[in-house]
């Protein structure tokens, strides 16, 4: 048996942010993050359509980028204190994954951050309060998924907490909140989207059911990423809606290790200066696990299958899986993506040197790989790395070197 679930509803076009005012209840909290959605007006817009639903509104703000166990529980102290019968999670990946997990910490105050961790371990919400998610970048359509990544700064790790009752009740993808979005923003949600979309696919859960959104997100993004990149805001629109679909395919299908590997690298270097932002290190890990998973039949064969709907040409599956990795490496090319942990500045552009020095990376080698095994992400995976394999891979992630094995 399989499950398929996704939000009650989903609200998407220009102007959908109004569908807040649909919203029945007494009490909402928002959730947002650092200023981007106060400074251009959509946290007054959303608080004014609450309150026009008749609903008394308090406010969480400044929720951290790679959000932190420390905010999560900040967060879930405001709602004990306030008492929201609605959540209304609003900005990127980071808010919002904040949010949902501090909606667990509301609904029961004695689980601990360990024990959100256990994998479809969740026990029943919605006894206090509904949750609904607006999100303003176009990559972690967490707004539909069930998924939250929060990050244990004191292990240098992201923890994906993983169950559909964090599935949001109404999800709101209104194109406009994505408008304002700088470059890099669009460059790296936008790599995120086509590694979910492509981890998905070739996932052991896939299904009928999220093969079509899975294939359709991955046409989409091809015709239209770079396009939102250059500033073209009807491709802009059609990214946020391909990236939603994208994750209504992962949020039931599941991923693979290239997110793996991105939770288990993204904080790790933090002592070093910077972080390997989520989106770009799919960006650049992406071609090498499709490189490896390929030497597994079945994915070979899908990943034939996504090359033709692509239009990419080729006379037989590998031609195919050579030519899908030439369009993951031009993409991170036109969008100012390193190939290689090596060459990923602290800016998160391409350099010579990039801030984690080789010696610290080989040194941190084995705990990384045998944490990116560990990783939820890992058992759809449709080719099991040993933690020999694991270490390899990596490398040819940090060299940017050809992945034979
Ligand atoms: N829950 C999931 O299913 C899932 C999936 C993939 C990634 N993630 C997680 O999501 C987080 C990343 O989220 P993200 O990539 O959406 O970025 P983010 O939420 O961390 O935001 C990045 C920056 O962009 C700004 N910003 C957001 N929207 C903007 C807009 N419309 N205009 C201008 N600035 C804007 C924010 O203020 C912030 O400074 C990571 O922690 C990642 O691990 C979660
Ligand atoms: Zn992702």
């Amino acid at each position: 048996m399989q499950r398929f679930t996704l939000p009650r509803d989903m609200y998407h076009g220009k102007g959908s942010l109004e569908a807040l005012k649909t919203l029945k209840g007494k009490k909402a909290i928002i959730c947002v993050g650092g200023g981007s959605m106060k400074r251009f007006g959509f946290l007054d817009r959303a608080k004014a359509y609450l309150e026009e639903a008749g609903m008394e509104v308090a406010l969480f703000e400044g929720i951290e980028s790679d959000p932190s166990v420390e905010t999560v529980m900040k967060g879930a102290q405001a709602m004990l204190d306030f008492g929201p019968d609605w959540i209304v999670a609003i900005g990127g990946g980071s808010p919002i994954d904040a949010a949902k997990a501090m909606w667990i910490k509301y609904e029961y105050p004695e689980c601990t951050f360990e024990d959100m961790c256990k994998v479809f371990g969740i026990p029943e919400l919605r006894r206090k309060a509904h949750f609904c998610a607006v999100s303003s970048t176009s990559g972690t359509a967490t707004e539909v998924t069930a998924f939250s990544i929060i990050t244990d700064y004191a292990k240098g790790i992201k923890y994906p907490i993983a169950d559909f009752e964090i599935t949001p009740d109404v999800a709101i993808v209104d194109p406009e909140l994505a408008e304002t979005m700088p470059k890099k923003l669009v460059a790296h949600t936008g790599m995120d989207a086509l590694t979910h979309a492509v981890e998905a696919y070739v996932s052991t859960a896939n299904s009928d059911f999220t093969d079509p959104l899975a294939i359709h997100a991955i046409e989409m993004i091809q015709k239209t990423l770079v396009a939102s990149y250059n500033g073209d805001m009807d491709a802009r629109h059609a990214m946020h809606t391909a990236q939603c679909l994208a994750g209504q395919a992962f949020s039931n299908a599941l991923l693979g290790i290239v997110h793996s590997m991105a939770h288990k690298t993204g904080a790790i270097f933090a002592d070093y200066g910077a972080h390997i932002i989520h989106g770009a290190a799919n960006a650049m890990y992406l071609p090498k696990v499709i490189a490896f998973n390929a030497k597994d039949p079945t994915a070979k064969k899908r990943y034939g299958v996504i090359a033709d709907y692509m239009h990419l040409g080729g006379k037989n599956d590998e031609e195919k899986v050579a030519l899908l990795i030439q369009f993951c490496r031009d993409m991170n090319d036109k969008l100012n993506i390193p190939h290689g942990i090596k060459f990923y500045g602290a800016d998160s552009y391409p350099t010579e040197q990039g801030f984690v020095p080789e010696e610290v990376f080989l040194e941190r080698l084995p705990e990384i790989a045998k944490n990116a095994i560990g990783d939820a992400c890992t058992g759809s995976n449709p080719r099991q790395p040993s933690q020999e394999e694991m270490e390899k891979l990596l490398k040819c992630c940090y060299y940017d070197t050809e992945v034979d094995f």
